[in-house]
């Protein structure tokens, strides 16, 4: 999908793109891949230093139009002015549900508080925003829906039990969407990386250095196979072959073995 269109009376119109979590990692290279295929954005998260400084160096390189939101998505409030917001956006074509955090410990040990936040960002608000998408791109038959998943949604998650629970959520919501969405002209993905070269190891504690260089992928990386995925109509799109190999592993070995295996390594990874 590129950002210009054609309206029903033929006349070449402007899309819109929202990318949630735009303010650093793999939703700011979202929001710079889809400023160069011409869409208008209006980019979401907390930092707003950040989204200004993004926003005022899209229009300068793509000139296109970049609206800033600064919300904390884990806010009720906040979060509904996001959904009337989208809802109301008659040129929004893609969705990039990207915000989310991990959390990383033993389950018993972990705030409480940090996991329920986890839940409403990572899926209550994914899903939410989903929600007050669909009803315009049906009715434009058109539209782009990429959630924000993850590799780790492929198995159960020692030491980051609900993270990995969260992303299996995004996933088995976003592969019934697929079947509701069939004949609509919406397609959405759940996009799962693997390491990814981004704030997000140091923010949840994890140790970036137990993880071995060849595992790492770049944003760009990730955000060019998502886009290329959706273009094709990858429902699962899981860049990268290192990660393709081992999610086909994981497939096909037992589940106890899987599970295992990755309490193991999940242990490592951890900070001592
Ligand atoms: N990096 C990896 O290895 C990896 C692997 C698999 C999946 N993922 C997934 O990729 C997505 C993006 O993460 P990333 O790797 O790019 O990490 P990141 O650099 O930490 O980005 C996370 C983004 O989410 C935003 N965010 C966090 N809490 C928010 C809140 N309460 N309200 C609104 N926005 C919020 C952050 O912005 P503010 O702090 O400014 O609000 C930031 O823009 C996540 O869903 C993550 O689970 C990452």
């Amino acid at each position: 999908m590129r950002g210009l269109g054609r309206s029903a009376d033929g006349r070449r119109s402007r899309r819109r793109a929202l990318v949630t979590g735009a303010s650093s990692g793999l939703g700011a290279a979202f929001a710079e891949a889809l400023a160069r295929r011409g869409f208008d954005l209006v980019i979401v998260a907390r930092r707003r230093e950040r989204l200004e400084a993004l926003a005022e160096e899209l229009r300068d390189r793509y000139e296109v139009a970049v609206q800033v939101l600064v919300v904390d998505l884990t806010q009720a409030a906040d979060l509904q002015a996001v959904e009337s917001h989208v809802a109301s956006d008659a040129a929004l074509t893609i969705l990039v549900n990207n915000a989310g955090f991990g959390t990383i410990g033993r389950f018993a040990a972990l705030d409480p508080d940090r996991d329920e936040a986890e839940v409403r960002l990572n899926v209550v608000a994914l899903s939410r925003l989903t929600r007050a998408a669909l009803p315009g791109m049906i009715a434009r038959g058109l539209g782009g829906i990429i959630n924000v998943s993850s590799v780790s949604g492929l198995l159960p998650g020692p030491y980051h039990a609900t993270y990995g629970a969260s992303k299996a959520f995004v996933n088995s919501f976003t592969e019934a969407l697929h079947e509701e969405l069939r004949g609509t002209g919406v397609r959405v993905q759940a996009l799962c990386p693997g390491f990814t070269r981004t704030d997000f190891q140091e923010r949840a504690g994890v140790a970036s250095r137990n993880v071995p260089a060849f595992a790492w992928m770049t944003p760009e990386y990730v955000v060019e196979a998502s886009l290329a995925g959706l273009r094709r109509g990858t429902l699962i799109c899981i860049p990268g072959p290192l990660y393709q190999v081992l999610t086909a592993l994981i497939a096909a070995l037992p589940r106890s073995l899987v599970r295992r295996l990755h309490g193991i390594t999940s242990r490592r990874a951890l900070n001592p």
